[in-house]
């Protein structure tokens, strides 16, 4: 199983989503863009100018201009496009989605937003473009931040203890839903 988490606008969450699925789905990860992954999952993820083409592996792509990104995008299960209320990510994200087209494979994470109307205006803004949308929804966590320091998955900081079950039930709901996503006719 191949996927790709995309998104050429930097700070979206990328990194920290494309590692704990890897981490959770037991995958090897690599990426074209600078972060701690090499440190907090080693003998797993790779940074790579340009990336390898590899089975069971979770890509985090900050950009397709190096030969073999697009190439990889193409050939993945599953396209995951994290997006933020950042006009710049909302512009990204559509740009991407123009250039890969938008199929079944391809998923668009609503992130980062603090209130509903903020939810409704990423939803709006893809919507009016594009129809079918897959769309999975995380209203800000601090589990995003606390994933990358403490180097653990999503799945592990959910079941640390009963506050952390507490705290994180929205998120690792819908974040259970994505992982039922990626596994689907892989
Ligand atoms: N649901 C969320 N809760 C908190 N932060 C989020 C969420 N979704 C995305 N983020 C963003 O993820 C960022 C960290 O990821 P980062 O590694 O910077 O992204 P990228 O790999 O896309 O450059 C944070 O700065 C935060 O703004
Ligand atoms: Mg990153």
């Amino acid at each position: 199983m191949i996927v790709s988490v995309v998104n050429k606008k930097g700070g979206v969450g990328k990194t920290p989503f494309a590692f704990s699925i890897a981490k959770d789905l037991g995958c090897f990860l690599q990426s074209n863009d600078n972060s701690i992954i090499e440190r907090i999952y080693p003998e797993k993820a790779k940074i790579l100018p340009t990336p390898k083409k590899i089975d069971n592996c979770v890509y985090d792509f900050g950009g397709f201009v190096e030969k073999g990104v697009l190439d990889i995008i193409k050939e993945s299960n599953k396209i995951i496009i994290p997006c933020t209320s950042n006009y710049n990510s909302l512009l990204r994200t559509l740009e991407t989605l123009n250039e890969i087209g938008n199929d079944n494979r391809i998923c668009i994470l609503v992130t980062d937003y603090r209130d509903e109307k903020e939810k409704n205006q990423i939803c709006e803004t893809l919507e009016s473009n594009f129809t079918d949308l897959n769309l999975f929804f995380f209203k800000f966590s601090k589990i995003i931040e606390n994933s990358m320091s403490s180097g653990a998955s999503f799945t592990e900081l959910y079941n640390e203890n009963n506050l952390s079950r507490l705290s994180y039930t929205n998120f690792f709901n819908e974040y259970q839903r994505l992982l039922d996503f990626i596994r689907k006719d892989k």
